[in-house]
């Protein structure tokens, strides 16, 4: 490619190629980013945040703006499309299905993500969950302040039900071998457990060489599996990926963990099964509708451990996002292409295509 073509032509014409003047570049915040992160862009932009109002305060605001940075927002394909000013929609995060980057494509406008950044928070938060279903530490907590045991203590513990199991004689299933799914199954393998890994897209080879069995099928995966961790991300190939017949297949007492995106494991599905006892327990950190509605499926069930979307909640994280998705956006506003381009984007006038990494 010879120059960068989110400055180049769009279908609906020619896109501003660079303003000299930083001073007038609008970039908004659509959600809150690190303070040395909207520090680091105030000194190289004019910053513009969305007025309340929903989507049409939201969709006007980000007209006058020729950047975006979001979190979990959602961005339209009708709010790109009446966004003639807008260059560049940087995700803070990696998962980008809250942005419609068909649209973007199509209307030459970059969108830019930051993979990686967070991959060692939700690996952990994900290693955490993994513990706290094998161990029941959440029960013994709740257990001991309940219960005035008599005798010993250990053998109450364990009258009580709160023997577990070991990580190192455990089977996880890690479905999607990209930067989280992999780190949280090498960490696994550092444990002395056995990982299973499933991912179409990468060679199994690759897979292999890093010491773990390959599941050539999802099947194979959910029938060998004491815990299965899903690590993909959401889109069309991928919604309900793990629907009623998946959870039929796991394993009598497995258990699973989705801090990946609400919509790939099917939530009535799986709380069917942990009300019946063919899972043992879920650790649930995303959810098809966010917030979850506190009568939802999962949210009254004892066995699941509900968090509010925070796998990648650490400072570390939110900074090195923060940094790195107003990089992206000064990088696309000043004619350089960003670090991590999803839509590698080229649609010029004429209607060929030479690039096109996602739409
Ligand atoms: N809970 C949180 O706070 C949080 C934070 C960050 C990311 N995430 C989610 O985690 C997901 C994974 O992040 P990542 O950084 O590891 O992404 P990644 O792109 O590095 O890895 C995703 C992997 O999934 C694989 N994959 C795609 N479709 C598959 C399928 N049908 N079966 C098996 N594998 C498949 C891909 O080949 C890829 O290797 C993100 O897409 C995002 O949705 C959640």
């Amino acid at each position: 490619m010879s120059s960068w073509p989110w400055l180049r032509a769009g279908s609906r014409g020619t896109r501003p190629v660079c303003r000299n003047d930083s001073s007038a570049w609008r970039v908004m915040l659509a959600d809150p980013i690190h303070a040395d992160a909207e520090a680091w862009l105030q000194a190289r932009c004019t910053i513009v945040r969305p007025a309340p109002g929903g989507p049409a305060a939201f969709g006007h605001a980000l007209a006058t703006c020729d950047g975006v940075i979001v979190r979990t927002s959602v961005v339209t394909g009708a709010a790109i499309s009446a966004s003639t000013r807008l260059r560049v929609i940087a995700k803070h995060g990696s998962g980008t299905d809250n942005i419609d980057v068909a649209t973007a494509t199509r209307m030459g406008v970059c969108v830019a993500s930051c993979p990686g950044e967070n991959a060692a928070a939700v690996a952990e938060f994900t290693v955490a969950c993994l513990f706290l279903l094998r161990r029941p530490v959440i029960e013994g907590n709740r257990w001991l302040r309940s219960s005035q045991p008599e005798g010993s203590l250990v053998v109450a513990a364990q009258r009580a039900g709160l023997t577990g199991h070991e990580i190192a004689s455990s089977t996880v299933g890690v479905v999607g071998w990209g930067e989280i799914g992999r780190r949280v199954g090498l960490a696994v393998k550092a444990l002395g457990g056995s990982i299973v890994a499933c991912d179409p897209r990468i060679a199994a080879s690759r897979i292999a060489a890093d010491g773990v069995r390959v599941a050539h099928e999802l099947h194979e995966l959910l029938a060998v599996s004491d815990v299965v961790t899903v690590h993909v991300p959401l889109t069309p190939d991928t919604r309900n990926l793990i629907g009623a017949a998946e959870i039929a297949r796991m394993r009598a007492g497995a258990s699973l963990i989705n801090t990946a995106r609400g919509g790939i494991v099917d939530e009535t599905a799986l709380a069917e099964a942990l009300r019946t006892g063919h899972l043992h327990a879920a650790a649930v950190d995303v959810f098809a509708t966010e917030p979850p509605d506190v009568a939802g499926p999962l949210m009254s069930l004892p066995n699941v451990i509900c968090t509010p979307h925070m796998a990648g909640l650490t400072d570390e994280a939110v900074r090195r996002m923060g940094i790195s998705s107003a990089e992206a956006v000064i990088d696309v506003l000043s004619g350089r292409s960003p670090q991590h381009p999803v839509n590698a984007y080229v649609s010029y006038p004429n209607g060929s295509a030479e690039h096109d990494l996602e739409t």
